[in-house]
C-alpha cells in the first residue's frame, strides 16, 4: 500500500546525485531524518518519557533548558558524530561548536542547529520543532569558529522538523521547498507537499505584542494598520496568531501565507533581536526565500547578513512577499524622515491609533 511514494532518500537521490558533493549530502540529510525521528519518539511520550518539566541547567542565551532541549542536542550530535559526513556542529544549546575528532571520520560539511525550537510549549503539549542549517566545511583541518560565520547565502540545505499532530521534516537543497510526512507505521518520510509555494498576499499576522511598547515606529504602524481593519488604511481585516513556536508559525505561513515578525526592540539594547541568526533566521530564511516568501531584518536581507558571532540574535521579518516588501518600505520611510503617517487622521495625536 506504500509503493510508489517518493521517500525522502529517493528524492534526494534524485535531486543530489550529479552534483559536487551530491551524494554525501543525500547521506547527511537522511542523517538529519534520523535525528528527527529519535526526537518526534522522545516528545511523543511527554511525561511518560521525563521530557517535560525544567532542568538545574542554562544555555549560553541564559535561558533554563528543559530535558528535552538536552535530549535533541545529544540526538543530533552522536548522529552527526557517528554519520561521518560532518567536520564539525554547533547548537543552540552549546557554548562553542564541537569539531568531529577521531576516532570519528570528519566529512565536507557544518551543521548548526536548534535541537528544540519552541521548548517552552513542551509543558503545555504544543507544537515544537527542530531547526537545522548546512554549510560547507572548509577544505582541511579542524574547522575553526571563523568557519561557521558564514552568510545564509552560503547553506547548501536548510530545513526544519514539526513535532505537531504529525513529524514533518520541510528541507530545501536550493531547488524550492519541499515537505515530508512521517509515515511512523514504516518509519519513512513521505514526499507530500512538493514545491510549496508562499501566497504572495496574506491577511494573518503573527507578533508578540507584548512587546508592543519596545518596538521602533515602522513596525508599530504596520501592526496599527493591520489592526486598524476594514476601517483603517488597508481596508480589509487581518486576523492575529502567535503560537510561540518559530517552526510552527513558518509551517503555517507555507501552508497558507502569512507574516511573521520578531522585529528589533529596545527592550534589551544588547539584544538587537529575539531569535539568533544562525540557527533560526538563516535556515528559516532560505526555506522561505526558495517558496517565493522573503525574509529581511527591515533593513536588509537576512542571508545577506555577515555574522560576526554563532549566537548573534537579529530582527526577523519574513513571510508572505508583498506583506515583507510594505514593512521594508516602513522601515525605509522611517529611516529618511519621509513618513507621513503619523500625519493621517487616524494615528494623528488626537486619532485612533497613536502611536
Ligand atoms: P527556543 O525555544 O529555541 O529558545 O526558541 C523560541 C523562539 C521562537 O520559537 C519563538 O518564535 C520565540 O522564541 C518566542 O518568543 P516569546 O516567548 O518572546 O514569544
Ligand atoms: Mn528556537
Ligand atoms: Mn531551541
Amino acid at each position: 500500500m506504500h509503493l510508489g511514494r517518493t521517500t525522502l532518500s529517493k528524492f534526494l537521490i534524485e535531486n543530489l546525485s550529479g552534483t559536487p558533493d551530491g551524494a554525501d549530502l543525500a547521506a547527511l540529510l537522511v542523517d538529519v531524518a534520523a535525528a528527527v525521528k529519535a526526537i518526534a519518539a522522545l516528545s511523543a511520550r511527554g511525561a511518560l518519557g521525563g521530557a517535560t518539566g525544567s532542568l538545574d541547567t542554562v544555555n549560553v542565551q541564559g535561558e533554563t533548558q528543559k530535558p528535552l532541549d538536552v535530549l535533541s542536542n545529544t540526538a543530533f550530535v552522536n548522529t552527526f558524530q557517528l554519520g561521518g559526513l560532518v567536520a564539525g556542529v554547533a547548537s543552540e544549546e552549546m557554548d562553542d561548536p564541537f569539531p568531529i575528532r577521531a576516532p570519528h571520520k570528519r566529512g565536507p560539511f557544518l551543521a548548526i542547529f536548534d535541537p528544540l525550537d519552541g521548548s517552552s510549549n513542551i509543558d503545555g503539549n504544543v507544537s515544537v520543532g527542530s531547526i537545522f542549517s548546512i554549510l560547507r566545511a572548509p577544505a582541511k583541518g579542524e574547522p575553526q569558529t571563523a568557519d561557521y560565520l558564514q552568510s545564509g547565502s552560503s547553506q547548501v540545505a536548510a530545513g526544519y522538523a514539526l513535532y505537531g499532530p504529525a513529524t514533518l521534516l520541510v528541507i530545501t537543497v536550493g531547488n524550492g521547498t519541499h515537505g515530508f510526512t512521517l509515515d511512523r507505521e514504516i518509519g519513512n518520510f513521505i514526499l507530500t507537499h512538493r514545491d510549496i509555494k508562499i501566497p504572495a498576499d496574506t491577511s494573518e499576522f503573527a507578533i508578540n505584542t507584548s512587546n508592543e511598547r519596545f518596538w521602533e515606529p515602522p513596525v508599530t504602524r504596520y501592526i496599527n494598520e493591520c489592526k486598524a481593519g476594514k476601517t483603517g488604511p488597508r481596508e480589509r481585516d487581518f486576523n492575529m496568531r502567535w503560537i510561540a513556536s518559530m517552526v510552527a508559525e513558518v509551517h503555517r505561513i507555507l501552508i497558507r501565507g502569512g507574516i511573521f515578525m520578531y522585529p528589533r526592540d529596545n527592550k534589551d539594547p544588547s539584544k538587537p533581536g529575539r531569535l539568533r541568526l544562525m540557527y533560526e533566521a538563516n535556515p528559516m530564511s532560505m526555506i522561505v526565500e526558495q517558496a517565493g516568501g522573503l525574509s529581511s531584518t527591515g533593513r536588509e536581507r537576512i542571508m545577506d547578513v555577515v555574522p560576526t558571532q554563532i549566537h548573534q540574535r537579529i530582527p526577523v521579518i519574513l513571510g508572505s512577499r508583498n506583506e515583507v516588501e510594505r514593512v521594508v518600505h516602513y522601515h525605509q520611510q522611517f529611516d529618511s524622515g519621509t513618513d507621513q503617517s503619523y500625519k493621517s487622521p487616524l494615528f494623528s495625536e488626537r486619532g485612533l491609533y497613536r502611536s
